[in-house]
């Protein structure tokens, strides 16, 4: 089949693990006899060094007009100024909003090879599997009302961001969650705090009544503060999880230290329910920022950026043998004890970012 992709590498690292990610995506095209159509946009500081702009009207458009997108970073200290007018990050934040990535699906995996590499004890990490939706396009992020204005009696200045959800809103994503669960072992958690806000009161109740719909899946309930305990406490009891966007935001940062490095974790934010036979639009990431302090060394860890692409060709793509194969080729360099620099260890053999990539991409072409 065709694949139409638009690449924004973004800033930092962006580009250097996209570079690879794109090399193993091609392996693999010309593996299963694909054929690729890409395109290279900006988007973050980068863009805003060319055009004044965090992400073009022009590049949404690109975007909307493609079958998925794969992205690298955005983010660069030069604009870490609070009162700066732009940030690099609005442009991802527009680019979810544009394309109504409301389902940000974000995979916890602990690979044994990686074990060690966690400060967590072995035994409460071995085979931890989950799954973290996380809604993207409402709370906090985007609620109105959203400013900053000086209280007319003290005289001070105040700021607010509004957590507001809407049930359709909720419902959308409660239904990722339900249907992910499905597929895997039947049970989802919903993450809230209802015992303090109404938001998360009404988004309770609305995965209570969406539930109805999936009567062989167990639902439970979560606060937020608990889950960031069990997260550390017992990871293994957690399998799909679904949460509102600054919930997901923290928790998910939260686990990917289980998996050793952030460098290690991929992300799709999706447009609809991915269901069997159906495929949906996406933006793939890998879930770590554009770390500035390493950026231009080879040492960036491209593997979440190549497992994005595997999670690119599973959920817009519907080639599941393809993003298999990504997959095992990643597990197979972590088994023989290949490592970037933030998944080194006792005898861990250390490879660049380069380095990394190419060797995932022979494996794929090998297996
Ligand atoms: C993430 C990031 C973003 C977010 C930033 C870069 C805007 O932290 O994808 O988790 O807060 O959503
Ligand atoms: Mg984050």
């Amino acid at each position: 089949m065709e694949l139409r992709i638009v690449i924004l590498p973004g800033d930092g690292v962006g580009v250097e693990v996209i570079a690879q990610a794109m090399k193993c995506l091609r392996v693999v095209c010309s593996r299963f006899g694909h054929s690729l159509e890409t395109g290279e946009e900006l988007i973050g500081g980068v863009s805003i060094d060319a055009t004044g702009q965090a992400l073009t009207s022009e590049v949404i458009k690109k975007c909307k007009d493609t079958d998925a997108v794969l992205m690298g970073a955005v983010g660069d200290t030069k604009y870490d100024d609070p009162q700066a007018p732009i940030h690099p990050e609005d442009g991802l934040l527009t680019l979810r909003k544009e394309l109504a990535l409301f389902a940000n699906i974000r995979p916890v995996k602990v690979y044994d090879a990686l074990i060690d590499n966690a400060n967590i004890k072995p035994e409460i990490l071995k085979g931890v599997d989950f799954i973290f939706v996380r809604e993207l396009t409402g709370g906090l992020y985007f609620g109105q009302p959203k400013k900053q204005y000086k209280d007319e009696k003290t005289g001070q200045r105040c700021a607010v961001d509004s957590m507001l959800y809407s049930e359709s809103e909720i419902v959308r994503i409660v239904k990722v969650g339900f249907e992910l669960a499905q597929k895997r072992n039947r049970k989802l958690i919903s993450v809230d705090k209802a015992n303090v806000l109404l938001s998360s009161r009404l988004w309770r109740q609305v995965a209570i009544e969406a539930s109805g719909e999936y009567p062989e899946v167990e639902l439970s309930h979560m606060l937020v503060d608990t889950c960031s305990m069990q997260i550390i406490r017992a990871p293994k009891d957690l399998d799909v999880v679904v949460t509102e966007n600054t919930f997901g935001d923290i928790l998910t940062d939260e686990a990917s230290m289980l998996a050793g490095s952030m460098g290690m974790l991929p992300s799709a934010s999706l447009a609809g329910v991915p269901q069997e036979d159906s495929i949906a639009f996406g933006l793939y990431e890998p879930v770590h920022g554009s770390a500035p302090d390493i950026k231009g060394q080879n040492k960036a860890n491209p593997i979440a950026a190549i497992l994005s692409v595997a999670m690119m060709l599973r959920y817009s793509f519907n080639l599941r043998q393809e993003a298999q194969v990504i997959e095992q080729a990643v597990e197979k360099v972590l088994e023989e004890g290949y490592a970037t620099c933030d998944i080194m260890g006792k005898d861990k053999k250390q490879l660049g970012t380069v380095e990394m990539g190419e060797l995932i991409a022979r494996y794929i072409e090998a297996e």
